[in-house]
């Protein structure tokens, strides 16, 4: 499955919710308290304490925003977005290769996303690299913009360089845990509506709806 990069927070949004992050001085900690046993080894940054009252607050306005995007919901069908944790990497810090665990204390994890705060030009390295078959997909994308890209990936952040690089991180347990089945759905849905926006409702349409929303029961969990 191709990971989906999208814009998700608006400009005044996201220089909002990265004054807010970076004003709390008391919640940052070491990254590696929440690191699974095979990620701990390779993680190094700083990560806003989960139980803080900004990172729920915050958590919750990216959750809101992921929940209600009609592309989010069409291409990762989620069913508990989860997780969400916000992550500051300076000088030296990255995280090495690994894969996010599959279970967590809160839910299963379908998809990995990752929500740029800052812009690109602020900071040099800590590109998001998502290992492929032959190579690896380097992602810095503007302050707003997410990636979702499936879970059973191997992943690394490359160490930054320069400046300082500021992210949201997440989970989507999705009613589809199959990434084919996933993206056999995503065309399926994507095509229908393509259809209903240019000729409007018809019989046919109807039909074509109603065969995704079975399918979607039959594989779902
Ligand atoms: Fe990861």
């Amino acid at each position: 499955m191709e990971p989906l990069t999208h814009p998700l927070l608006d400009e005044a949004t996201v220089s909002q919710l990265r004054a807010t992050l970076l004003a709390d001085e008391t919640s940052w900690q070491d990254g590696r308290k929440t690191a699974g046993y095979q990620a701990a080894e390779v993680k190094n940054n700083l990560q806003l304490d989960r139980n803080s009252k900004t990172a729920k607050e915050n958590s919750q306005l990216v959750i809101k925003q992921l929940e209600s995007d009609p592309l989010v919901k069409s291409f990762a069908l989620p069913r508990h977005i989860h997780g969400v944790m916000f992550s500051r990497s300076g000088i030296g810090q990255g995280y090495g290769m690994h894969v996010d665990n599959a279970y967590m204390s809160s839910g299963r994890s379908d998809l990995s996303f990752t929500l740029f705060l800052n812009e690109p030009e602020s900071y040099e390295g800590g590109a998001l690299c998502i290992q492929t078959l032959q190579d690896s997909k380097q992602v810095k994308l503007p302050a707003g913009q997410v990636i979702i890209y499936p879970s059973t990936s191997l992943h690394a952040v490359e160490t930054v360089t320069a400046g300082e690089r500021l992210v949201c991180v997440g989970w989507i347990q999705s009613y589809i845990s199959s990434n084919e089945d996933r993206t056999i759905l995503f065309g399926l849905n994507a095509g229908a509506r393509a259809l209903l926006a240019e000729h409007g409702r018809s019989p046919e349409l109807d039909l074509i709806f109603q065969a995704y929303t079975n399918l979607l029961r039959r594989l779902g969990s």
